[in-house]
């Protein structure tokens, strides 16, 4: 069965925090430290930290529940950052950025993550964004080839900063 994709509540914290510290080492190259990926989890995906993205009107998350277990969730955050690199990726305006899209490892190739992007490009549609951006780590192929899937492009790089290192992204996009 496809998964329920719902915008999260208060009630999501506790999973959300989990799932994100789960999945965040995911995402990351292998030459990253614990320490720094600790260090981001922390400073980035706790359950306070989602309580306040929960409470910011230029942000909506999204998680997908299969029989009531949370295996994903997304983020979409209004604009484009004051980030000379992502200025000149992200052209067409208005854009929202899918912040973050990550699903349990049992749970990929499933159709949650679809189920996550179907309806992450839905909202973004909503808010009247004309385009869709994100940063994907360089060396995260299997990120890459899944939002090629669903219709993003490379359209530029930029970096990150994951606690002591400076990583490297594609910025992809894609039109609503
Ligand atoms: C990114 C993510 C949401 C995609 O969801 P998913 O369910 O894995 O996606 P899918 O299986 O539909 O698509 C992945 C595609 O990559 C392919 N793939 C798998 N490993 C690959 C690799 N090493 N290199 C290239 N492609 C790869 C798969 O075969 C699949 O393609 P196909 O459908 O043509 O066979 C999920 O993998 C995830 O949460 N990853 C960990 C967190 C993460 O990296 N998030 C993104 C941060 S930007």
């Amino acid at each position: 069965m496809t998964p329920a994709v719902t915008t999260a509540t208060l009630a999501d914290l506790a999973e959300l925090a989990d799932v994100a510290a789960e999945t965040f080492p995911l995402a990351c190259p292998p030459s990253v430290s614990q320490e720094n990926v600790a260090a981001f989890i922390d400073e980035n995906l706790t359950q306070s930290h989602f309580a306040s993205y929960l409470d910011d009107p230029g942000r909506l998350v999204l998680v997908a529940r299969q029989d009531d277990r949370m295996i994903g969730y997304a983020m979409l955050i209004r604009g484009v950052p004051d980030d000379d690199d992502v200025q000149r990726a992200v052209s067409v305006r208005p854009a929202v950025e899918l912040s973050k899209m990550y699903v349990l490892p049992d749970s990929h190739g499933a159709g949650g993550s679809a189920a996550l992007m179907t309806e992450a490009l839905k909202h973004a549609k909503e808010l009247d964004a004309q385009c869709v951006w994100l940063g994907v780590n360089q060396h995260n192929e299997r990120a890459q080839h899944f939002y090629a899937k669903h219709g993003f492009t490379v359209n530029g790089t930029k970096t990150f900063r994951l606690g002591t290192r400076i990583e490297n992204d594609y910025v992809m996009v894609r039109p609503v």
